[in-house]
């Protein structure tokens, strides 16, 4: 995988902006997985500021959803359908009509999560999934111990996933969901392109492992191994504990322009 150690998230999220914006120029029907909480912001920021200034060209790009909240009715300001309305597809000018997701509130969870692979397979696969990592290692909601071939499906959320969640639900964690709905491991390796963003001294743990610890389920993100096209994009708070971080600094420099990320 290639490692990108950033001065800080702005950077980060126009590194991350700037790739997209590409992706949409070679392909204006690309389908963007997108990922919720507060590290892809920047992202969708810098994102947004390039399809203002008519950069580049939104109109027929399409957005898949990582997870969901089981329970949550669509319209909940926190369901993450709500949640990437508001902080994607509203700020890009992206119609839901586009917009790929699980149906969180679905008697039928599994059949939920069996269509939702399969609309994705039809709708010819995420071209780039963005991804954010839980302190625990975590990508969408697998877990750690969840199986690297896992497809969606429903999940149950650790302890310390729900309490770092509870800043979303009025710090009260008594109203964070038990139960999501998640694409699997095997469900994320198949994008084409993956870019996980950390930033912060509270991820550089789960940095450390995902990419110079052994590939394992005990930390979900180590599958971004498996893929032979996954891009790390870290700020120097979230790099503090890589041993290899002068050699991943040196390659990127060194990087012809041409070859993107
Ligand atoms: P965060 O969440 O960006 O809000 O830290 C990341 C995640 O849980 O995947």
């Amino acid at each position: 995988m290639e490692v990108v150690i950033v001065p800080d998230a702005k950077a980060g999220g126009e590194l991350i902006a700037g790739a997209m914006a590409q992706l949409l120029l070679d392909k204006p029907t690309a389908l963007l997985g997108v990922a919720t909480g507060s590290t892809p912001l920047p992202i969708y920021q810098a994102l947004a500021a390039q399809v203002a200034a008519g950069a580049v060209d939104v109109s027929r790009a399409r957005i898949a959803q990582l997870d969901e909240y089981v329970g949550l009715p669509a319209e909940h300001p926190e369901s993450y359908r709500s949640v990437l309305r508001r902080e994607v597809l509203e700020p890009l000018g992206i119609g839901m009509d586009a917009f790929f997701g699980p149906d969180g509130t679905a008697e039928d969870v599994r059949g939920a999560c069996e269509a939702y692979d399969r609309a994705l397979a039809e709708a010819g696969g995420v071209d780039l999934q963005l991804l954010g990592i839980g302190t625990d290692g975590h990508i969408g909601f697998n877990e750690p111990c969840s199986s690297l071939a896992s497809r969606t499906r429903i999940k149950t959320l650790t302890e310390q996933t729900r309490v770092d969640n509870a800043r979303f639900f009025d710090g009260d964690i008594g109203q964070v969901p038990h139960h999501v709905i998640t694409q699997g491991i095997g469900t994320i390796l198949e994008a084409r392109h993956l870019v996980l963003l950390a930033t912060g001294e509270g991820k550089a743990d789960a940095v450390a492992a995902t990419v110079e610890g052994p590939v394992a389920a005990v930390c979900p993100a180590s599958a971004l191994q498996l893929h032979a096209h996954a891009t790390v994009v870290v700020d120097e708070g979230a790099a503090a504990k890589l041993k290899h971080a002068d050699y991943f600094r040196h390659t990127f420099v060194n990087k012809p322009a041409w070859q993107g990320i």
